[in-house]
């Protein structure tokens, strides 16, 4: 609880109970559902030692803002064939990394909170968000089976999430995610259109002026 002017203003007081809001219909934010963070930095090292952070190329050429990697059989790519799956790391010719434990483990739980008991996730992709990067309303549609939720993991700087509806042009909810924030939607809401507003300049100790996303996919 907050106390204006007390102790826990100065030194930051407990971590936060994990909560829960609907987003949409069969879309559930779980706030600070992230509980340890050294674990999930050591994953998403380990994941870079193999396959670094880089920006893809969209088919029209453009330079993404984000930069990008995966873990997990499958990978999400970009380039000048479009958007989709690959079971090997276009940078290295290597399979990506395996997906670790821990971010499985995750995946899992927070699908299972939302009443997704068995996720068992193949493809999960890492975004970088620096201040001023963005990503414009898109939908998630190169899974095959679409009946599998997704699972999006908030670390670092806080950013504005976009959720909209089945069209484009649906008006849009603005909604804060912050560090260990987890969205989980499927169902109804599964592809609906999102993004992710102009992120501002700020700090955070799990990876300094950055935010990284975990977004966890049942792809193949
Ligand atoms: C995405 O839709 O791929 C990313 C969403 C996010 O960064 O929260
Ligand atoms: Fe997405």
């Amino acid at each position: 609880m907050k106390q204006a002017g007390g102790t826990q203003d100065l030194f930051g007081g407990p971590p936060q109970a994990p909560t829960r809001e609907d987003l949409a219909a069969d879309a559930l934010l779980l706030r600070s559902f992230v509980m340890a963070d050294a674990p999930l930095q050591e994953a998403i090292q380990a994941v870079l030692a193999r396959s670094p952070w880089r920006q893809m190329t969209t088919m029209r050429g453009y330079t993404m803002s984000v930069a990008m990697s995966n873990c997990g059989t499958a990978g999400w790519i970009s380039d000048r064939r479009g958007y989709r799956y690959s079971t090997t790391d276009p940078l290295t010719g290597q399979d990506w990394p395996a997906l670790p434990p821990v971010l499985q483990d995750l995946a899992a739980r927070a699908a299972a909170a939302a009443g997704y008991a068995r996720f068992t996730p193949d493809a999960c992709l890492l975004n970088r968000y620096l201040p001023g990067t963005a990503m414009g309303l898109h939908q998630d549609r190169n899974e095959r089976d679409l009946s599998q939720p997704i699972v999006s993991v908030s670390l670092g700087i806080a950013a504005t999430f976009l959720f909209g509806g089945a069209q484009r042009s649906d008006p849009t909810r603005r909604v804060e995610l912050a560090h260990g924030d987890v969205v989980v939607w499927g169902g109804a809401s599964r592809l609906h259109f999102h993004g992710i507003a102009k992120l501002k300049a700020a700090r955070h100790p799990f990876a300094g002026e950055a935010r990284i996303n975990l977004t966890f996919r049942r792809a193949l």
